[in-house]
């Protein structure tokens, strides 16, 4: 049986061993797809364990990210450009890396929740991992504008410049997002996640507007709120996760799964 993880610290919350576990039985193959927790200071180790025992492919969670990126012996442009990888396989017998993150928030905006990024008018939130891995597959989908937005508008400008070439990008800090009606909120911060409050200025989530969190579950709850209650549509990134995984599957084995069924699943807390 081919065998997979998830690999994080912590990792037992994950949803990647159920949604893995619905693409294998939706195709009809035997996988084997489990989670495992690395010592802080020893996800290489794991990492090379796992390899060496024959296993097939991981998907990469908090905190390894960025480390999964280094150890790979070969990255992709996705990665490159991300600065980290949730996806590593094993292929000619080197470790390599790949980005599915940024490919599995555009699939679900554009292709579960209908949004038209092409001419779309799109704020970013944050400047961390998660913003920087999304920045470069939005632009891909030719928005009319991309404005990052952080709470340190220092880090916000360094993101932007590094993806100048790419396309039409501002940036600033949380308290001087432009008076403009943008189409989708994006949420890649982590202050939901640590329980703060995002301090938005007044009209930046309103009717009109999808707001998007790419965390899901307890961790977007505030955010969603926060959107729900300014009058914006709001949804949190749990689709955003079964495409990433999706797009790992693909890569691993050659076909994609029905998303959508899996979604809907999920949803209704059935699997
Ligand atoms: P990740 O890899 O998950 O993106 P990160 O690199 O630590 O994590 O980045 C966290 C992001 O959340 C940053 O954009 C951070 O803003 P700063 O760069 O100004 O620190 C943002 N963030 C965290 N807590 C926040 C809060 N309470 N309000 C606003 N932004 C917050």
């Amino acid at each position: 049986m081919d065998r997979y993880a998830v690999i994080g610290n912590p990792v037992a919350h994950s949803l990647s061993p159920t949604i893995h576990a619905c693409f294998a039985a939706q195709r009809g193959e035997s996988v084997e797809y489990v989670a495992l927790r690395a010592p802080l200071d020893g996800f290489r180790a794991l990492v090379e364990r796992f390899f060496d025992t024959g296993g097939r492919g991981a998907n990469v969670t908090l905190p390894f990210k960025g480390e999964a990126f280094e150890l790979a012996r070969h990255a992709s442009p996705r990665a490159r450009e991300a600065g980290a990888a949730n996806f590593l396989a094993l292929r000619d017998g080197r470790i390599e890396c790949d980005n599915t993150d940024g490919a599995g928030l555009v699939a679900d905006l554009r292709d579960n929740l209908g949004v038209a990024l092409a001419g779309a008018r799109i704020l970013l939130l944050g400047a961390g991992g998660a913003a920087r891995g999304a920045i470069a597959p939005l632009l891909a989908q030719s928005p009319a504008r991309l404005v990052i937005a952080n709470r340190d508008a220092e880090r916000a400008r360094a993101l932007a410049e590094r993806f100048a070439d790419q396309g039409l990008l501002a940036a600033c800090g949380l308290a001087d997002i432009p008076r403009e009606r943008f189409d989708v909120v994006v949420n890649a911060t982590s202050a939901s996640t640590l329980g703060a409050r995002l301090v938005l200025p007044e009209g930046v989530l309103r009717e009109g507007v999808l707001a998007y969190d790419m965390a899901y579950g307890a961790a977007a709850a505030a955010f969603l709120a926060q959107a729900r209650a300014s009058g914006a549509r709001a949804t949190d990134g749990l689709g955003m996760l079964v495409e990433q995984a999706a797009e790992s599957w693909r890569l691993w084995r050659g076909s994609r799964p029905d998303t959508a069924q899996v979604l809907a699943e999920l949803r209704s807390g059935r699997p």
